[in-house]
């Protein structure tokens, strides 16, 4: 099978030109100003973008976490991807307490076999070095394509682990190349705060933020920094939601020390007053760390610019409102930490980022799609338009005003973050190493057709320039 993509303005983190691209089977064969080739299928993108398809890397399908599991498998979170130009994402395995790391990772593989539409790989969160995984089965991850750890430094009781585990992660990692990733909270601390809370009466839940401070944030992002510096390891720190954590990703990077960071969409657009919506609807906007005051969302957008940020994911993970959120309507500990938003990065990033002058196209191909691939080992099979690269391609209608609802939006979950914006801009076909995906508002590919990618290990390209010297 062929396709040929004809007059498009192909967008990449560097470049920016009309062009064809030409697909032969998986992979991109061919690129030029005005190919003479046969293609099975000619895709006229004249008009539109031609950008690499997204790369997520950091979401949580078919989870069970808050007493409940997320509202999205495999097959309806990867349906909702490809709708909004996500072909490639990167899920975590959650090791259950006292399993080793190859059946933990067997069990996680079975919740996506036959149901996959789009790519995949995994990283290996680490919750028990004592009873289940080893060391050395761990250092042994990278080589079966899994190549970065993460440790939660929060949810105490549940998914959080100690220093001493985080540390000997953190010395694993530095031997055998992965990238440990945190969840930088203080659990302790934030326990303390929630019985403190609960022991007042305060159950709404405004009080999920206001028991998890942002200086909470900001202490583990700089202990997590500190502690990779010791052990000789690279860092990424997952969705960073304030200038308090920002900061000391901040100076790390000035002093060139291996340390990276993300950011999701919905913190530049959910501020802490959502959660103060009556009538529980708050609930839905209950994620970790929580909605911050609005003036973090600046600081946020000036980090992504400038690469104090690296990349932008979803942390997609969806529990419906009606019999999820509501597990928790008498006591906000009880709500089940999560939100959705895999559909609806590219809108949203694209509409308020670009759009609205602050971030350029290159750079939103960068954050959405090569940082990530970089960072987790995907580039250049994903995260850019190049020959021999997969055939992994949005073509991307700039005019087309599309409505975000959550009566139209293709996760099962029964609210949307962002409900009612109304952005310009979508994607109209998506492919997957040459195979058409969504096209015509419609999925046309079926369940199967993605695959695990074994990822490499973290490589060297991105490491802050005075690292490298
Ligand atoms: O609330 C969130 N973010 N839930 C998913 C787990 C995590 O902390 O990433
Ligand atoms: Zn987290
Ligand atoms: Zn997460």
């Amino acid at each position: 099978m062929s396709v040929l993509i004809k007059g498009g303005r192909v967008i990449t983190a560097a470049d920016d030109y009309v062009g064809d691209v030409y697909v032969e089977g998986e992979r991109i064969s061919l690129i030029g100003e005005s190919l003479d080739v046969e293609a099975d299928r000619v895709v006229d993108a004249s008009g539109k973008y031609v950008l690499p398809g997204c790369v997520d890397p950091h979401t949580h399908l078919d989870m069970p976490f808050g007493g409940t599991v997320t509202i999205d498998d495999v097959e309806s979170g990867q349906r909702a991807a490809a709708f909004g130009g996500t072909t490639c994402h990167v899920d975590f395995v959650i090791q259950p307490h006292g399993a080793t790391f190859a059946d933990a990772l067997d069990e996680w593989k079975g919740k996506a076999d036959g149901k996959q539409l789009i790519d995949m790989g995994y990283h290996m969160a680490i919750t028990d070095l004592r009873e289940g995984g080893s060391l050395d089965e761990l250092a042994g991850l990278p080589d079966q394509g899994v190549t970065s750890y993460k440790l939660f430094m929060a949810y105490k009781g549940a998914l959080m682990v100690d220093d001493e585990t985080l540390f000997r992660s953190m010395q694993v990692a530095a031997d055998s190349g992965a990238l440990v990733m945190v969840h930088a909270e203080n659990g302790d601390a934030i326990d303390v705060l929630v019985m403190e809370a609960l022991a007042r009466g305060e159950t709404e839940p405004k009080y999920h933020a206001l028991t998890r401070p942002p200086e909470t944030e900001g202490e583990a992002t700089n202990r997590a920094i500190q502690l990779a510096r010791v052990a000789g390891s690279a860092l990424y720190v997952v969705h960073v939601s304030c200038a308090e954590a920002v900061e000391p990703i901040a100076i790390a990077r000035e002093k060139g020390w291996n340390v990276w960071g993300e950011t999701c969409t919905q913190y530049f657009f959910v501020d802490y007053t959502f959660l103060e919506r009556p009538s529980f609807e708050g609930a839905k906007f209950v994620y970790t760390p929580p909605p911050r005051d609005k003036a973090n969302q600046e600081v946020l957008w000036n980090a992504v610019r400038t690469d104090v940020l690296s990349a932008i994911s979803t942390d997609h993970c969806a529990f419906s409102w009606d019999g999820q959120k509501t597990l928790g309507r008498d006591d906000f500990s009880k709500i089940p930490n999560g939100g959705p938003g895999l559909e609806n990065r590219l809108h949203m990033i694209h509409e308020f980022g670009v759009r609205s002058g602050r971030l350029t196209l290159n750079r939103m191909v960068e954050l959405l799609a090569t940082n990530p691939a970089k960072l987790f080992g995907l580039y250049p099979r994903k995260g850019t338009i190049a020959v021999g690269s997969d055939a992994d391609i949005v073509v991307f209608d700039p005019d087309r005003k599309h409505t975000i609802s959550a009566s139209t939006h293709h996760s099962n979950v029964d609210y949307n973050l962002y409900e009612g914006t109304e952005v310009t801009g979508t994607p109209e076909v998506v492919l997957l190493r040459g195979n058409v995906l969504v096209e015509n508002d419609q999925l046309v590919a079926s369940p199967g057709i993605g695959q695990f990618v074994k990822r490499a290990r973290f490589g060297e390209e991105l490491k802050p320039a005075a690292a490298v010297a």
